[in-house]
């Protein structure tokens, strides 16, 4: 059964729709804790649009399970990993104009970044997991730059229409955590993933952890509407009390 990494991102994003200190990702990532999650997932992006350096380090001192922290491979972005210390650092592309992380780092064209970037987080007792499309070649190139973990994109098998193309990106999918456990890489995945489609992910037998995070902060809006809206109709209703 793989872990559940609850990517908390998008609290943050809410948040600073406001540049305000409501709703919380700190808090968020303890709700998430007490809801049963297995780690903790958060993006300190280059521009800073959610995650912020604050949050990084009280997230840091207040999660109780295994903290990833995903980042460009950057000096400026492995030097705060260094110093953070988190379980793992999942490394990711990074552009300013993407809405999200749109495809996987591109290991093959640089690996030796890449392997310098993971010899430097190794020395500082940091697992590395990179975040990589399902292909073949990306994954043994992951594997000879020295990940110890990848995480395979789930988003064509997301995007994919229900039918024969999800059943197509499925076996695609498949192939490629085969040959991920192969090159002897723990396998990870995320990205799309949705309480729609994550049990067909979920299944795959040698899946370690997935990363979920749009989809669950999503839900927690909605399910929790009702009760939000009910706290402040009573205030309200009984201000003149
Ligand atoms: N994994 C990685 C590497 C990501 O960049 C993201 C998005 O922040 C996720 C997983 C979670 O994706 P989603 O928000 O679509 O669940």
């Amino acid at each position: 059964m793989p872990r559940l990494g609850v990517n908390i991102d998008h609290v943050a994003t809410i948040r600073q729709a406001r540049r305000t200190i409501e709703p919380d990702p700190i808090w968020a990532a303890a709700l998430a804790e007490l809801g049963g999650a297995d780690a903790i997932t958060f993006h300190l992006r280059e521009d800073r649009r959610h995650i912020h350096d604050r949050d990084a380090r009280l997230l840091k001192e207040t999660v109780h399970v295994k903290l990833n922290f995903e980042c460009a491979c950057t000096k400026e972005m492995i030097d705060f990993a260094i110093e953070l210390k988190p379980t793992d650092a999942l490394l990711v592309p990074e552009s300013r104009q993407e809405i999200t992380t749109e495809g996987g780092l591109n290991v093959v064209a640089k690996q030796s970044d890449v392997r310098r970037a993971i010899e430097r987080l190794h020395s500082a007792g940091i697992s590395v997991s990179l975040f990589i499309d399902p292909d073949i070649a990306q994954i043994a190139a992951a594997q000879s730059a020295g990940a110890d973990s990848v995480e395979l994109h789930t988003g064509s098998y997301a995007l994919a229409k229900p039918g024969p193309s999800r059943a197509e990106q499925l076996q695609i999918f498949r192939q490629a955590c085969e040959v991920t456990v192969k090159h002897g890489l723990q396998l990870h995945a995320g990205h799309g993933l949705t309480y729609a489609n994550v049990r067909l992910i979920a299944q795959i037998p040698e899946m370690r952890e997935l990363n979920i995070g749009h989809s669950i902060v999503s839900r927690a809006v909605m399910v929790g509407m009702s009760q939000a809206v009910r706290e402040m109709k009573a205030l309200v209703v009984t201000a003149d009390e």
